[in-house]
């Protein structure tokens, strides 16, 4: 039975990163670049994957333990790299897709098309994914023949000033018979301005040996090389603006979409409404009807349906909010469970903590969860008062009902439908004021009539 199988390149140094991070690790939308591909590649069909590593060999596969590699070492270039994959194809019979691990906006749907180009009756032996762009350079150009098929791949540095000319680049990607390309590649040498084996090459050869070659063209911003920072901000762009127009067409409302910004698993449910800058980090997930307003930060929570998030919140990892709750301005929650319709609306740090049914948290309250070496729990009942300025030191646990009144620092638990306040008794001195002011306004007079 035919298979089907993936090659991504990921062992170069990416020495114009200037970076100590493999590139291959650097994030785009919170994600690994080589995770990218290993997600576009899910849905393929595909029954066998290797990614080829060798610089940061370690921290490659530190980062992705599940994964299959190969080492190349030393690296010897695109088409040395995927000859080192060879012995883990050995008996694979079918249909290989080889990527390149800095091209990491690739979708599943081209991988799929690529390998439908070359399966089946009437298809080409190799297809190369191609793309037009009006900033060439850097990239492999693609020679086309008389009959369309692509002929040859020329190295940005080996093309002459003519052929630099051509607009139709190379991605990188390629599909086609494993054991075709891997015999290609032992025909391949070296003679050229980089003195390495080039994978591209093997697109002249296989039509000197009569094979037909296709490109399979695509959109440049989906095939966008990451070769340096700069590279890595405009792949992030396009992947921003993607997950934009998803949120979008999912039903999401965007009053500033250039301005929000999502990782690579947010997920919003339709019937949402998002105010401009907000920035999602990994973990997110937001019920239909939730709001949330301007400058809030997100991470690692859920945000439950009708529920109301800032403007200016910050929600940290662990963090879950009930339906309908209300999180606003200048609250910063971690790991805090708040239940439906509780409101911590107003300048307050919510840690390690769980806040029942309809509860009213008020402004300046503080879960004092850290003694210096280890974290504790506050754990606050349903339909429970905390007056604004309260300072609770966890561990510390407040039962249904209770009233804890403003400015208390409340450091012993408190049972339900009690009252607790822990301030100084109010003094009033009536009239006090009144004779303070006149004696200062005096003193004060007498001083100057004297200078
Ligand atoms: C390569 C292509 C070029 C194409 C461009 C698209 C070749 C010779 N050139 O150029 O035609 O337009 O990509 O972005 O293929 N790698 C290894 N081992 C090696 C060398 C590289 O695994 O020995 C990996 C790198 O980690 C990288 C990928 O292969 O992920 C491409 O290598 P890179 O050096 O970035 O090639 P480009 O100069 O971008
Ligand atoms: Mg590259």
């Amino acid at each position: 039975m035919r298979e089907t199988g993936a090659i991504i390149l990921a062992a170069g140094m990416g020495t114009r990163m200037n970076t100590a991070l493999p590139k291959v690790l650097h994030l785009i939308g919170g994600h690994p670049m080589l995770r990218h591909l290993l997600d576009a590649l899910q849905g393929a069909g595909i029954s066998r994957q290797v990614v080829v590593i060798g610089w940061g060999a370690e921290a490659v596969k530190a980062a992705l333990p599940e994964v299959q590699f190969v080492l190349q070492e030393p690296q010897l270039g695109t088409g040395h790299a995927v000859l080192t994959a060879r012995q883990a194809f050995a008996d694979f019979e079918g249909e290989l897709v080889v990527l390149y691990g800095d091209v990491p906006l690739l979708r599943q749907r081209t991988v799929s098309a690529m390998l439908a180009a070359v399966s089946g009756e009437a298809s080409a032996d190799l297809t190369v994914l191609g793309f037009r762009t009006s900033a060439p350079s850097g990239y492999g150009r693609m020679k086309l023949g008389a009959d369309g098929g692509l002929e040859r791949i020329i190295e940005d540095r080996d093309a002459t000033p003519q052929e630099q000319e051509i607009d139709l680049c190379n991605s990188g990607a390629m599909a086609g018979d494993a054991g075709m390309i891997f015999e290609l590649l032992e025909a391949v040498g070296n003679t050229n301005a980089k003195g390495e084996y080039y994978l591209t090459d093997i697109v002249g050869l296989a039509g000197e040996r009569g094979k037909r070659v296709t490109v399979f063209e695509t959109q440049e911003d989906e095939v966008m090389g990451v070769n340096s920072l700069a590279e890595l901000a405009a792949a992030e762009a396009v992947f921003q603006s993607r997950r934009r127009n998803e949120a979008m067409d999912n039903g999401v409302t965007l009053s500033d979409p250039g301005s929000v910004y999502f990782a690579h698993d947010t997920r919003i449910a339709a019937g949402v409404t998002i105010g401009p800058n907000v920035v999602f980090g990994p973990g997110v997930k937001i019920e239909a009807g939730a709001r949330i307003e301007a400058f809030c930060h997100l991470e690692g929570c859920h945000i439950g349906k009708n529920a109301n998030i800032g403007p200016f919140a910050r929600l940290r990892p662990g963090t879950r909010i009930g339906a309908t709750a209300k999180i606003g301005n200048f609250v910063e929650l971690k790991k805090a469970v708040i239940h439906q319709g509780a409101k911590a609306n107003h300048l307050a740090y919510i840690g390690d903590a769980e806040v029942g049914e309809g509860t009213n948290i008020g402004a300046g309250t503080i879960t004092c969860n850290y003694d210096g070496v280890d974290k504790h729990r506050t754990e606050i009942g349903k339909g429970v008062l905390i007056g604004s300025n309260t300072a609770l030191i966890a561990p510390l646990k407040i039962g249904d009902g209770a009233i804890i009144g403003a400015g208390s620092t409340i450091s012993a638990d408190v049972e339900g439908d009690a009252l607790a306040v822990e301030r100084a008794e109010l003094r009033l001195m009536k009239g006090w004021a009144g004779k303070f002011w006149q004696r200062k306004r005096a003193a004060k007079k007498a001083k100057e009539t004297k200078d």
